[in-house]
């Protein structure tokens, strides 16, 4: 079992629209998407599901403790 991994700074990513799956545990090998690293690393968390209906750049949070999951909304630069 590992340790969920928070980053301090989000991912910038061009999204396009459809149902997507972002790691919330940190742990994926392509992030800022989940890729089961949760299930195989046992950490209990679940990836964040939602529909993403606007392409466009987005600022998806790593550190989890965004009050807008997915988004960034700062909350990582506040300490
Ligand atoms: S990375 Fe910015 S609020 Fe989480």
């Amino acid at each position: 079992m590992a340790d969920p991994k928070h980053g301090n700074a989000p991912i910038i990513v061009e999204e396009t629209v459809g149902k997507k799956a972002y790691c919330m545990c940190g742990l994926s090998g392509k992030l800022p998407y989940c890729d089961g690293a949760h299930n195989r690393e046992n950490t209990g968390i679940v990836p964040h599901v939602c529909e993403v209906t606007e392409a466009g750049k987005k600022a998806v949070c790593q550190c989890h403790k965004s009050g807008n999951i997915p988004w960034c909304d700062g909350t990582h630069s506040r300490g």
